[in-house]
């Protein structure tokens, strides 16, 4: 492949994983796989050095500041990032050099700890302003609010410094991060990678009441900037901020490349004694003025280095081999395991992903086996160790009778992506109904909080749903709802359920409003995704004209393969299909395109809407995303210029200045009335 070729590709994957580690934090990579593309690219541009350009991701730090977020801030001091390492002879060669270059430097070693930067400003011993590291040279965002929340950050130091700036990781303890995530389920909401994509999405949550309950903590590792105080060497900030009232980063001093790599080992050797995940160690030069003589490039200091920990592994049990059916009716093999803690998490479970795979790895019920687990990534069993397999193991095989209704399951023909697979043949099967209807609710289809597993399989179970067009008259069954605490779990007080309860019916109800898309795309027909139910959206004018379409029609839309018209095609043949969507219809549910019958999406047009307070049923983001769907405005602030404050519980001062200015005060019934 031609290098400029090459280069490009892999700056366009590096910025779009940028994007998705840095602003949504939601990587789909790990680190390892990031790092790879990023030393590729690195010895692309030196061999190349008349492509490199100074966008190229080589050369500065992977975030942007969200500009939707809260307000920007221009950095002081660069939030910088460090340089990564991943053996002992890089270790060794950095020291190597910081002993050429400075004589005999004292070394600092200390965890790295796998968060999200921030800096914190004071004057005169006040915490004054905390700031995300954004793109780290020029702006951060501000989370001031969210960071007064977090217990472990003094709101004022032992002494009345004049001025003074830290940085530091923010991240979640590993038990409270298993704890938010098993709420998460229970309501039917996003469930997060790891403690540092929790961390750093709660931090970024436009509610600081959330941030408290969910306990992060900081660990100070720097100080940025001083006024009042002098300082030679960085042990001696550290101890300092520790009698200020910060907690700081645990150290270790080191003179001698042995002592440094021995300090990283210790750390390792003890990472599961931290209540946090760690992803390396920090390798830094202790003297400040060493440090201001060597100085940093544009994107790390050169006065120190990262040395990252490889994936964690371990050994555990294969307990039992599970066989689940998905929403498609693939029967999937997962690996029951016995617990083991791995990279910030407890893992008791690792797909095995299908037939090839188990013959593969010749995994078998009772075989010790060797699982890995980077921090972003799902738990994998690498390998099976052929010595501690007791005696009188089988191969194990997937049966050909689905696990959940008994109806047969076949082999289907070899998918690039997945490989080959085994499907349930029955397509009223209670598990596929089970997967449909979480997959109905989830935000890119139907978008109805709290219809998350542990609501739908109460519901199932109960016998509430037999369809998906049951969602819908739910309503009529409020009472059986709440005295089952079908919402809540059973020990939940009778108003909580009833307020729970509530919450689930009016986002049903909310729901109804989706244009087609959602609703095509929750019917979860195979090879019928988001993209297949925005072109079907913006060419037809409603869902029955889709029903009517021959395949011809599909297959002329630009981009709409044979294989989905073709699904489309079948789905609808279905009478039961045909007699849900009419259910669907009935109920009230939005059969019409928006996008080609676009007149009703003005209502909102000319208005600017201020939010306050908790709205008893929607997010702050749901009612933002529907003023907006509407052509209103937001604004953060009340002024002249308000139409309308939309205000919920708890409305604080923007509600007192909206009545002063005679601004009309809506309630979340107000708003929907609006918008009917
Ligand atoms: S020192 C100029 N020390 O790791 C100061 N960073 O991969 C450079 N991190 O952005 C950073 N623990 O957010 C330092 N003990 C520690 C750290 C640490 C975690 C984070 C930090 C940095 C990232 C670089």
């Amino acid at each position: 492949m031609n290098a400029a070729y090459r280069i490009n590709e892999l700056r366009e994957q590096l910025e779009y994983h940028n994007r998705k580690y840095y602003e949504e934090d939601s990587p789909e990579i790990s680190d390892y796989e990031y790092d790879d593309m990023l030393r590729e690219l690195e010895t692309l541009e030196s061999e190349h050095p008349e492509l490199l350009v100074p966008e190229s991701p080589t050369q500065h730090v992977g975030g942007s500041a969200k500009p939707e977020a809260g307000k920007k801030i221009r950095h002081d001091v660069p939030m910088l990032s460090l340089e990564d390492k991943f053996s002992r002879e890089e270790v060794v060669d950095f020291v190597g050099k910081m002993k050429r270059e400075l004589g005999d430097p004292t070394f600092i070693v200390e965890p790295k700890i796998d968060g999200l930067s921030v800096a914190l400003r004071y004057r005169d011993g006040e915490f004054m302003q905390g700031i995300t590291r954004g793109d780290g040279i020029n702006y951060g965002e501000d989370v001031t609010a969210n960071l007064k929340m977090i217990k472990s950050i003094p709101q004022t130091l032992s002494e009345k410094i004049p001025y003074l700036e830290v940085r530091g990781e923010v991240y979640m303890d590993n038990e409270v991060f298993e704890e938010v995530n098993a709420r998460q389920e229970e309501e039917g909401k996003k469930i997060f990678a790891n403690p540092r994509n929790c961390a750093a999405g709660t931090l970024r949550m436009l509610n600081p009441q959330v941030v408290a309950e969910r306990k992060l903590s900081i660990i100070i590792f720097n100080l940025q900037a001083v006024q009042g105080k002098e300082f030679k060497s960085h042990a001696e900030t550290l101890d300092c901020l520790s009698k200020q009232g910060f907690q700081v980063s645990k150290y270790t001093i080191c003179r001698t490349e042995d002592e440094v790599w021995e300090a990283i080992c210790a750390i390792d050797n003890t990472r599961g004694e931290f209540s946090y995940g760690l992803d390396g160690a920090v390798i830094k030069v202790d003297s400040l003025s060493d440090r201001e003589k060597l100085g940093t490039t544009s994107k790390v200091p050169r006065w120190s280095i990262a040395y990252k920990y490889p994936p964690e592994e371990k050994q555990t049990k294969v307990l039992h081999i599970e066989v689940n059916v998905g929403r498609t009716g693939r029967l999937t093999p997962l690996a029951i395991l016995e617990p083991v803690r791995l990279a910030g998490t407890t893992v008791s479970r690792a797909s095995l992903h299908n037939q090839d795979q188990i013959d593969r790895l010749d995994v078998r019920i009772g075989d010790t086996v060797i699982v890995r687990k980077a921090a972003e990534i799902i738990p994998q069993i690498m390998s099976v160790i052929k010595d501690k397999r007791p005696d009188g193991t089988s191969p194990f095989i997937i049966p050909d009778k689905c696990p959940v209704c008994g109806s047969s399951a076949v082999r289907e023909t070899t998918n690039e992506k997945e490989g080959s697979g085994i499907l349930c043949t029955n397509v009223n099967c209670p598990a596929q109904l089970a997967r449909l209807l979480i997959h109905f609710a989830s935000r890119q289809a139907m978008d109805i909080d709290g219809l998350g597993p542990a609501v739908v399989d109460a519901l199932l179970e109960k016998g509430y749903i037999k369809d998906l067009s049951d969602i819908y008259y739910l309503r009529d069954r409020r009472e059986d709802l709440i005295r089952d605490a079908i919402t809540g779990r059973s020990s939940a007080k009778k108003s909580d359920t009833s307020k729970s309860t509530d919450k689930l019916l009016a986002a049903i109800e909310r729901s109804k409003d989706n244009d087609i898309d959602k609703l095509i795309n929750g019917f979860g027909i195979r090879n019928v995704g988001k993209f297949a139910g925005s072109l079907l959206k913006n060419n037809f004018a409603d869902i029955f004209s889709i029903v009517n379409a021959s395949i011809e029609e599909l297959v002329r839309l630009d981009g709409f393969g044979e294989i989905s018209a073709k699904a489309i095609i079948d789905f609808f043949k279905q009478k039961q299909n045909i007699y849900i969507l009419e259910r669907l219809q009935n109920a009230g549910v939005n059969m019409k395109s928006k996008a080609v019958n676009s007149t009703i999406d003005n209502v909102l047009e000319g208005s600017t809407f201020v939010l306050t307070g908790t709205l008893p049923t929607m997010t702050r983001d749901e009612a933002c995303e529907m003023i907006e769907k509407h052509s209103g405005r937001i604004s953060g602030s009340v002024s002249k210029k308000t139409t309308y404050l939309l205000a919920g519980e708890d409305a604080g001062s923007k509600l007192t200045k909206a009545q002063g200015l005679g601004i009309k005060v809506l309630s979340e019934d107000d708003f929907m009335n609006i918008l009917k």
